[in-house]
């Protein structure tokens, strides 16, 4: 299969772990005989810093010429606390998601059963945990207008709105998700104190029939806060709006151990871009002992999800499994005995040569 990839590193240690996703990238490539063209672009501080602008055009052009995007992650502490700060390196991330009409952000939470005793939580509470949140990309209190300050700047606002449409086209990929797992939906809201909220539960629930074999329960963002990390098993399907997913998706992450290992893919029209779930990390950029794991379990819902790659995929999976097995695991996950990114991001391109040659002897 021939395909074009875009590969926006973005800052902090976004090119290191790319790289190492990248890498397991021309391992399949190499094992499954397939070519896949690459073509990096600048997002986010790094393309400030050249060009003014955090998504330039020419970046914007080479995704929409991509048929999918792999990208690292954004940031810089220098505009942190900048409150003045004209241009942000994470507009250029929003404005990819609205440009490009990335409505759904798809981010599966499950536990490794090696690292079950990694995780601060109980191991009983979460062996077993497998979920995916939906979460709402390209609207809500991220994007809503008015937005700013007052004029005499001692006020600030922000609008949070959304149309039944927007509700809508997100929430028949969760009720669709939900028929192929266990068939269970969450809508996650603040129905008793937000408008917005109260609209989400009536389309959601208008949308219920169509999908009869999923049961469908509500439950506010409070409360699933809570129950995510009480009972995270009861989980299968959780649809939400964008800023309750970015909350309770950092959150979910504690499962599973460590923000480095979860991976996401933001999907619309037709273009999916994919991206590990944590942001540019500046205290350890460029000392390579970021988790790469997040970026290559990236890589392999890109082949699944864009190209329909399921074995190329799931060979992915498999070697990141095998390498956690093995201990092959960064510093966030093993202070003892920590491997680099670049031995994690070996490894794993190695056992996907090695696995292949055994099926083939
Ligand atoms: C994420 C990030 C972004 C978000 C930031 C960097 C704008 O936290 O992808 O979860 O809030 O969506
Ligand atoms: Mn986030």
């Amino acid at each position: 299969m021939n395909k074009n990839i875009a590969i926006l590193s973005g800052d902090g240690i976004g090119p290191e772990v790319t790289a190492q996703a990248v890498k397991v990238i021309e391992a399949v490539e190499e094992v499954y005989g397939h070519s896949f063209e690459k073509t990096e672009a600048l997002i986010g501080a790094i393309a400030i810093d050249a060009t003014g602008e955090p998504f330039p055009i020419e970046t914007e052009e080479v995704c929409k010429s991509s048929d999918a995007i792999l990208f690292g992650a954004i940031g810089h502490p220098k505009y942190d606390n900048d409150p003045n700060a004209k241009v942000r390196p994470e507009q250029g991330l929003l404005k990819m998601r609205k440009n490009l009409g990335l409505f759904a952000n798809v981010r599966p939470v499950a536990s490794f059963e090696a690292l079950l005793s990694l995780s601060p939580l109980k191991e009983e509470r979460i062996k077993g945990v497998d979920f995916v949140v939906f979460r709402e990309l390209t609207g809500g209190i991220y994007f809503g207008q008015p937005r700013g300050r007052s004029e005499d700047g001692k006020s600030a606002f922000d609008s949070c709105t959304y149309t039944e449409a927007e509700i809508q086209r997100v929430a028949h990929l969760a009720f669709k998700s939900a028929q192929n797992r266990r068939k269970k939906l969450t809508l996650v809201d603040k129905a008793n104190v937000l408008a917005t909220s109260r609209l989400w539960r009536q389309v959601v629930t208008e949308m219920a029939p169509q999908y009869p074999d999923v049961e469908l329960d509500f439950m506010f963002v409070d409360n699933a806060a809570m129950q995510i990390i009480q009972y995270p098993a009861h989980f299968d399907v959780v649809l939400t709006e964008n800023m309750f997913g970015d909350i309770i998706t950092d959150e979910a992450s504690v499962i599973s151990g460590s923000l480095g290992l979860l991976a996401s893919a933001s999907m619309g029209s037709g273009l999916g871009l994919y991206e590990p779930i944590h942001g540019s990390y500046p205290q350890a950029t460029g000392k390579n002992i970021a988790n790469p794991i997040g970026a290559i379990l990236s890589a392999a819902m890109l082949l699944e999800y864009s190209f329909d790659l399921i074995e190329e995929s799931n060979a992915i999976k498999a070697a990141v499994n095998q390498a956690v097995q093995e201990g092959f695991l960064t510093e966030d996950l093993n202070k003892e005995n920590a491997k680099s990114t670049t031995e994690v991001g070996d490894k794993i391109a190695e056992l996907i040569r090695a696995n292949r040659s055994v099926l083939e002897a």
